[in-house]
């Protein structure tokens, strides 16, 4: 039976709008999951083995569309972010960073990501989990110090992203709070004149990871960032800080078709 052309575009119409629903309620989720605390950071650094590069561009479109049938599948319950770090840092060529609401929803689309016919040609380099968190020791800062860091950062693209595994002293863990809380007031003194170039967010993992926090950071001027570690590398704080990297993880940050179209070549 023929649909009626004005039946045609009300399917369409409805197609088109459900999409656009789902899109919406997909990116409201994203959103949330990162900006709320109680929400999990999953960063998957993975290196492609060296039968990738054996293949034809034909066989690797065909592998590439897998990745982006992972995501799809997965998007809903997890929120993904995808960067380049081939040529820029030497283990490994991508990094996932994934949020969830709970961390066995990231283990399910890893484990889909690595089963899929992209996936086959991991190897995974390393994974760290992390967990957002309200701020322990802002509320105690004086309120000048408070509005500095509401500093809205410069508009436009921030390319780069670094991510660096730390881990403290158990002496830092003994000192009690203040004393905590006014170390950690010298170390936000030394970072406010980067607020407008440098964007950060911090996940704590001790007791998931053999870490205690992961900070990730966004820029466009990595000199400036070069400038930020400096200046923090002066503060009493850094003399608790047994593990600073190790490694520090700089790559650039894509969209999927971006690393698709980039890894296709
Ligand atoms: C624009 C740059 C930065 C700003 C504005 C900033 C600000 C802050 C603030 C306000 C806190 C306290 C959070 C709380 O109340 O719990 C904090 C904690 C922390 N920051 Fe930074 N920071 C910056 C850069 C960095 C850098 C470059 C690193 C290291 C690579 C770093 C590592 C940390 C760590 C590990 C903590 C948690 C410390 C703890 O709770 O013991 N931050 N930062």
């Amino acid at each position: 039976m023929m649909l009626r052309p004005t039946v045609t575009v009300l399917i369409l119409l409805w197609l088109i709008g459900g999409h656009w629903v789902s899109n919406a309620q997909a990116k409201a989720d994203r959103e949330k999951l990162l900006s709320e605390p109680g929400v999990y950071g999953t960063f998957a650094v993975f290196a492609l083995n060296e039968e990738w590069v054996k293949q034809d561009p034909a066989t690797r479109i065909v592998r590439l569309a897998s990745l982006k049938g992972v995501v799809e599948q997965h998007r809903e319950h997890v929120s993904i972010d995808l960067y380049l770090l081939r040529g820029l840092f030497d283990q490994a060529d991508l990094l996932f960073r994934i949020h969830a609401a709970e961390l066995r929803e990231t283990q399910e689309f890893l484990l889909d990501l690595k089963s899929s016919q992209f996936g086959k040609y991991f190897k995974t380099v390393g994974i760290m989990h992390g967990l957002t968190k309200k701020p322990n020791y802002v509320p105690g800062f004086p309120d000048q110090m408070k509005a500095d860091l509401e500093t809205i950062s410069e508009p436009g693209q921030k390319p780069y992203a670094i991510v660096i595994p730390i881990r403290k002293s158990a002496e830092w863990w003994g000192l009690d709070q203040e004393k905590r809380a006014a170390m950690m007031q010298e170390h936000t003194a030394a970072t406010l004149p980067y607020l407008k170039t440098v964007k950060r967010k911090l996940y704590y993992s001790s007791g998931l990871d053999d870490l205690d926090f992961i900070a990730y950071f966004e820029t466009s001027r990595l000199e400036d960032f070069h400038s930020l570690v400096l200046s923090l590398e002066k503060v009493q704080e850094f003399r608790y800080v047994r593990r600073f990297g190790h490694p520090i993880i700089l790559g650039t940050m894509k969209s999927l078709d971006e690393v698709v179209e980039l890894l296709a070549q």
